[in-house]
């Protein structure tokens, strides 16, 4: 099966992307000087210890090569097993990257702990495990330990900062001692695992944010998105190093050197700023990149849940049908979407009155049934002296040519100019427009917005990669060149915020982004983009929206069913069963494919697609739990195994959704069984939760029916998951249901679990503490439920309680308790947790 995955990949390459429009690194001038280039040592920097300086707690020395030319190398301690390494020149002034630090990083001091000609080593002076050796060379380099395990070394062997009126172009490497694995480099439709590319076998991995429509799997090529962090993995440690720049970015991947795989960076622009994160596990880089860039806020309960969309709904009264042939046929939902043709002529903010005569009154009739809409707002602004969000931007807030004119370029409505989100201005105005008096006919249904073709995409300049030129001017003077994987980033903030503006702060801002860089999470939810119609996009959904939640960026997802060509139904099936267990639940698919919404699929197909779709239901209290985790402590809400058993590299075909659910997707056609080899040693027990509760032991591998209907998904030994098993038409309707809570016992008998809950929409939460998380504990036929933060009351009702456990005299047989009728006396149906707890924090339930 390995084989036949691995064939899949190789032979989707074979429908390619325009390689005429996107260039690959022979056709770029630095990537080409950069990628071979072997320094002399003349070349070649070295560090001169004895200038060793500290200035407020940043350590400086000064670098020289044999031809006298001097740079400066800054390392800064952080908080919690983060540094901080600079290099900068003396006379060239270079864009230092703004908006993507959450906030200013927090400095703790160091100690010089030896010094000699050759080397100095500096320790954190706070207890903290991170050391720094800075070794003369050359090359120079700059070893980071923790706890004097070597994690990562900056080297200086092909350290160049270009600095001429044509190049600020800059290349280094990071290399990642004892590391089995290197991942990161987030947006690639690629396996985790990223594969070598430096023995010339394939081009390095690009990351320049494109429109990239048709892109290819298995390919360093560049996609909508950009997240400079590359981290090192092996049984025993994971290190990241994250690059602090927005520029075009090409990163070679060796692993040539055995014992220490390593990223040749080339860079187009911007500063040499590197965050290194020493772990030293995989749960703790994902730590210490979401302390630096931020963690995403709840969700409303409504993003959570299935979204239909398609380019797109045309008439007021198609949208309408939609929602109500969704409800007669029982296929549960949250939301619909507009996509480009609700507009007036593809201007954003306005409606097209033929088709949509009265929007106002559509969205009473879509919130009558508890649902949302969402409509999409791209940032490429029609030039036309009749429409208000021109002239209100004309000479203002668009990005600018050289010249000071208003750059124009083609898009969806023709002529159209680009809002400055680097601009604080150009953002404030963008976010002025989410307000109802200025988007008229928007309602407080119309709850989220759509930021597409934000890379951003230019449709007539094909010498520019179809994105802005090089040269064009953001917030001022600042150089597109050295920016340009943050634009779509900065449209998110600008949205982020003009939702908040409209919702005076009451209510979670939803932004959907296609474009992004590392903090995007911030702001908004993402997804892979225009994706095929075919089974290795459906793989790499899973490979992408993993790495991305390793990487901070949890909201993801991908075009259920693939956004272009029509679906085999197999692969629809397949693909609906294994969306449910990504954060974002939508199908969206092209103009030009057979309508897919799942009413329209044949019979036997809907019952698969509905069980589906209610399973999502079912288990969206888990995600939620999850996100809440993810804002408290930057963790993943999904996850490879690796980031729990660290020994399980390259197994992109299963996911965690926490640590306590394994769900093993069908990913091949005509396929009706998957091998799963189960994580973790043979004392963990995995329960099939799909099906019959059959238990399964760490360590083995097993043949897992799974004939088309049926999608294994397994309960960890240890947990008590709550579900929403009474599937109603939306999250909403479902937030006065009661939940069954599922014990599987470990084998001590034990299991626990967490729920999070709150009022599902505002900032209360947040800003007062108003949630409530209610720790579940089994022991002994004992079940104590307590609330263990927060100050709001739990105020639901659960309805079974269902016990797992392996039979003790035959541990493949399970034992299942269902305990629906009464305790202590009391009926469990009708039991509430608020009456019960009444003045205390917890209560016992003898079972
Ligand atoms: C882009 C988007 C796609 C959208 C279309 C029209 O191709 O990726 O999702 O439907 O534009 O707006």
């Amino acid at each position: 099966m390995r084989f036949l995955l691995l064939l899949t990949f190789l032979l989707s390459v074979a429908f390619s992307a325009d390689h005429g429009l996107f260039k690959d690194c022979s056709r770029v001038p630095f990537c080409t000087n950069f990628r071979h280039l072997q320094l002399n040592e003349n070349d070649q920097f070295k560090a001169q210890i004895s200038s060793l300086a500290q200035d407020n707690n940043v350590a400086k020395i000064a670098l020289t090569d044999g031809k006298n030319r001097q740079l400066e190398l800054q390392i800064t301690f952080l908080q919690g097993r983060k540094l901080r390494l600079k290099v900068l020149e003396k006379n060239n002034p270079r864009y230092e990257l703004q908006h993507v630090l959450e906030k200013d990083p927090q400095i703790i001091s160091h100690n010089s702990q030896s010094q000699s000609e050759d080397a100095v080593t500096l320790v954190a002076s706070n207890g903290d495990s991170s050391k720094v050796v800075i070794r003369k060379g050359p090359p120079m380099t700059v070893e980071f330990y923790n706890n004097d395990v070597l994690e990562v070394i900056f080297d200086a062997s092909r350290l160049v900062l270009d600095n001429t009126e044509q190049s600020q172009a800059l290349s280094f490497d990071v290399s990642f001692p004892g590391a089995k694995q290197l991942f990161g480099l987030h947006h690639h439709a690629t396996k985790i695992a990223l594969p070598n590319t430096a023995d010339g076998s394939m081009d390095p991995f690009k990351l320049k944010n494109s429109d990239t429509a048709g892109y290819e799997v298995g390919s360093p090529m560049a996609l909508y998105g950009s997240k400079p962090i590359l981290c090192g993995q092996s049984t025993t440690k994971t290190a990241c190093a994250f690059i602090h720049n927005a520029a075009q970015a090409w990163v070679d991947i060796d692993y040539s050197t055995q014992d220490k795989p390593s990223g040749h960076f080339m860079l187009e622009g911007g500063s040499l700023d590197i965050f290194v994160l020493l772990g030293p596990t995989t749960k703790e880089v994902v730590r210490q990149i979401t302390d630096l860039t931020g963690k995403a806020h709840l969700p409303q309960l409504w993003a959570l849940g299935y979204h239909q969309s398609r380019y797109s709904y045309a008439t007021q009264s198609e949208v309408l049908e939609v929602i109500s042939r969704m409800d007669q046929e029982d296929f549960p939902m949250d939301a619909i979407w507009l996509d480009i043709d609700y507009t007036d002529g593809k201007r954003y903010f306005t409606w097209n009155r033929n088709n949509f005569p009265d929007p106002v009154q559509m969205q009473k009739t879509i919130a009558s049934t508890n649902r949302k809409l969402v409509s999409i707002q791209d940032p490429h602004i029609k030039v036309d002296d009749n429409y208000a969000v021109y002239t209100g931007a004309k000479d203002r807030y668009f990005i600018k040519n050289p010249n000071g004119t208003d750059f124009q370029g083609d898009c969806w409505p023709g002529r159209s100019s680009y809002i400055d989100f680097l601009s604080d201005a150009g953002r404030d105005y963008w976010a002025s427009w989410y307000a109802y008096d200025k988007f008229v006919g928007s309602t407080e249904t119309l709850a989220g917005t759509w930021n597409d073709m934000n890379e951003p995409s230019v449709f007539n300049a094909y010498e520019d990669e179809n994105s802005l030129p090089h040269d064009v001017l953001e917030n001022g003077n600042v150089k597109h060149r050295d920016v340009m994987n943050l634009y779509g980033f900065l449209q998110s903030k600008a949205s982020h915020q003009g939702l908040m503006q409209r919702d005076e702060g009451k209510k979670r801002p939803f932004v959907l982004s296609r474009s992004h860089f590392v903090g995007s999470q911030r702001y908004a939810a993402i997804w892979s983009g225009d994706n095929r119609a075919e089974w290795p996009y459906l793989t790499t959904s899973y490979s992408e929206c993993m790495l991305s939640n390793l990487l901070g960026h949890v909201f993801c997802g991908a075009d259920i069913g693939g956004f272009d060509w029509n679906t085999p139904d197999n692969l629809m099936l397949r693909w609906y069963q294994a969306a449910v267990w990504l954060p974002f639940f939508r199908s969206h698919s092209n103009n030009n494919v057979n309508r897919r919404e799942p009413y329209m699929f044949y019979d036997e197909m809907k019952v698969v697609a509905r069980k589906a779709m209610k399973t999502r239901y079912r288990y969206i209290p888990v995600f939620y739990t999850l996100f809440y985790l993810h804002t408290k402590y930057g963790d993943p809400v999904v996850r490879p195994l690796f980031y729990d058993y660290p020994e399980r590299i390259d197994d992109d075909q299963y996911i965690l959704v926490g640590s306590d659910i394994l769900a093993t997707p069908v990913f091949q056609v005509d396929f009706s069984s998957v091998d799963v080899h189960f994580p973790g040693d043979n004392n963990v027990r995995w329960y099939r939760a799909d099906q019959d509760w059959a238990v399964y032991y760490g360590g083995d591998t097993r043949e897992i029916s799974a004939p088309y209907d049926i999608s294994p998904v397994f309960h960890k030994g240890g947990s008590i998951i709550p579900l929403k098993d009474d599937v109603k038409r939306s999250t909403t309707d479902m937030i006065d249901t009661s939940y069954t809570l599922y014990v599987n016992l470990d084998s001590n008998g034990h299991a626990e679990g967490l729920l999070y809950g709150d009022d599902f929409t505002s900032f209360e939460y947040s800003n007062n503490n108003k949630f409530y998380l209610l720790k579940f504990t089994y022991n002994d036929n004992n079940l104590k439920i307590e609330k263990i933060d927060g100050d709001l009351d739990y105020n639901g009702s659960f309805n079974n309680v269902v016990v797992h456990r392996a039979s003790l005299s035959d541990p493949s047989e399970v034992v299942r308790t269902v305990h629906n009728s009464t305790i202590d006396g009391t009926s469990l149906k009708d039991l509430n947790f608020g009456l019960l707890f009444s003045n205390a924090t917890s209560l016992t339930l003898n079972l």
